[in-house]
């Protein structure tokens, strides 16, 4: 399986970067301090009532995992904020169109096609699709660089 390697050392926080991984895209979000306070208050609004409750993250070996905000983020790089960035897949998992992002009613990404909102750990909350936005196989290669894949 080919790998790719992104150094996010530029993403600001507050914004997003899109990358192709295997002909798809790939959301790699910095998000900011008020984002990640949003997400975690999203976190408890969202128990027991998420439509896909669990995680959806390929770096986690239990497949059963709950779809918590901590088990979608990635480990944060020394110096800052755990839940500072999330990496996901940008194929909606209805019928495959690119949500868009800081958009819909949950801040997160919202797919235009047919109306399905995700919230800011890339959970669907409302529309059509019926999984949350997946985790491909990420992690911290050297400094802030990522390996995808
Ligand atoms: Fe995204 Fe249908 S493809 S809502």
């Amino acid at each position: 399986l080919s790998s790719i390697f992104v150094d996010v050392s530029g993403v600001e926080p507050g914004t997003q970067l899109t990358v192709m991984f295997l002909g798809k895209p790939v959301f790699i979000r910095h998000r900011t301090g008020a984002e990640i306070q949003k997400a975690q208050e999203q976190d408890s609004e969202a128990v027991g009532n998420l439509p896909d409750p669990v995680a959806r993250n390929a770096n986690i070996t239990d497949q059963a995992a709950p779809a918590s905000d901590e088990n979608r983020v990635l480990p944060s790089p020394e110096g800052e904020a755990p839940g500072a960035w999330l990496v996901q897949m940008g194929v909606c998992t209805h019928l495959g169109c690119v949500p868009l992002g800081d958009a819909g009613d949950f801040d997160g990404w919202f797919c235009p096609c047919h109306g399905s909102h995700y919230d800011l750990a890339g959970r669907i909350r409302k529309g059509p699709a019926p999984e949350n936005l997946p985790i491909p196989p990420v992690r911290w290669d050297n400094g802030l660089t990522l390996k995808i894949g």
